[in-house]
């Protein structure tokens, strides 16, 4: 574990080249504090996370805790220990604002105390709201499945936020191949992210293709399997991906926690892992996984082995009244699920 280590060189971070041709670090700090972690917590996270070397950083209006982190941020650029240019920062939109983009943007600018985001998502395809710490069983009697055209209307606000130099990148998140067969050819600006769920036992790997086939750069949220996600989440079935036999024989091969496997595996993949830890010995030794001893070829061979299909965010808190079950949202049968 590197917690000895006060900070690291930001340069040192490996960073991918996005379609727009922009610089953006292979990994970042997530956070949402799944319901159990607080508001203050987590801005005191950022805040170390800063100073440590993170620069990217995978924020949301529904995580509640925008305002504090702004003022981490503000405190940062005040004190010099960095530049606004050289921090990486998201945020989403959240399902109650689809028809009211700018703003939710304005919100957050404000909340964050920032004139722009550097990228800006859709953060689920549903404008399908559920009230906080709603249980899984809950259903929205407004809720509707997915519609391009309302989705294309949401997509085109963020457009006109981009056009305005509110957002520099644009993306979506918890996408399916059939939604991003239907909407990407009537973008008039494309994403440059798509923000998906990625650990190892769930790489969905036609997905993860099918991003990198349209010259979109992949972020995994969950890259740890999400061990302290919200008690909804949570089935008997769930793989635990980090007491993987074949990962935890990889992590001891390594000498370090198998967390650190899974975000070498996300970042030699090609994706952007968005760890999420309050605690700064484990976001320290998050951030250094990916400078430091790298998996073998052999060892990314067996990583892709691992893939269980096993999606922890199954999302009933999004479907609609009479819809089946949670993979009506996922469209497993290759078509968009109308009802
Ligand atoms: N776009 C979306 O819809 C969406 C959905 C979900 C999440 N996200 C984003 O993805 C981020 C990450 O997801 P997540 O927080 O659910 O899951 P995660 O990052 O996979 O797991 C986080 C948990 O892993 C443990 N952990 C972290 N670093 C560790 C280390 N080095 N060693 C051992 N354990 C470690 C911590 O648990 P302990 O406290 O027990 O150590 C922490 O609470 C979120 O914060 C959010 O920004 C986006």
């Amino acid at each position: 574990m590197s917690d000895k280590i006060t900070s690291i060189d930001p340069s040192t971070v490996p960073s991918y080249t996005l379609s727009t041709g922009e610089k953006m670090p292979a990994i970042g700090m997530g956070t949402f504090g799944s319901d159990h972690f607080s508001a203050e917590d987590i801005s005191d996270a950022v805040a170390g996370a800063i100073d440590f070397g993170y620069r990217l950083f995978d924020c949301a209006s529904v995580y509640g805790n925008e305002d504090l982190i702004g003022k981490v941020f503000k405190n940062a650029f005040d004190k010099g220990t960095v530049k606004r240019e050289d921090l990486f920062i998201m945020s989403k939109v959240w399902n109650d604002q689809h028809r009211e983009v700018e703003k939710s943007i304005d919100k957050t600018l404000k909340d964050l105390q920032l004139t722009y985001l550097d990228a800006y998502f859709i953060h689920w395809p549903f404008p399908n709201y559920h009230a906080p710490f709603a249980n899984a069983d809950d259903r929205n009697p407004d809720s509707k499945p997915f519609s391009v055209d309302e989705f294309m209307d949401t997509w085109h606000q963020l457009e006109d936020a981009y056009d305005k130099g509110l957002i520099k990148n644009l993306g979506m998140s918890s996408m399916t191949i059939p939604k991003l067969e239907a909407v990407l050819p009537l973008c008039r600006i494309k994403p440059t992210l798509i923000e998906v769920e990625q650990h190892p036992a769930f790489q969905q790997p036609d997905l993860y293709q099918y991003i990198v086939d349209h010259d979109i750069q992949p972020v995994g949220f969950m890259p740890l399997g999400s061990p302290t996600r919200p008690d909804r989440d949570k089935v008997a079935e769930d793989v635990d991906d980090m007491k993987m036999p074949e990962l935890v024989a990889i992590a001891k091969a390594h000498n370090v926690h198998p967390a650190l496997i899974c975000l070498k595996w996300a970042f030699q993949r090609g994706s952007i892992p968005i760890p999420f830890s309050i605690y700064p010995a484990e976001y320290q030794s998050n951030l250094t996984s990916i400078t430091e001893d790298p998996l073998t070829d052999k060892e990314m061979k067996t990583m892709a082995t691992l893939d269980k299909n096993n999606r922890l965010v199954k999302g009933e808190v999004f479907l609609w009244p009479g819809a089946d079950d949670w993979q009506a949202l996922w469209d497993i049968d290759g078509t968009i699920t109308k009802e």
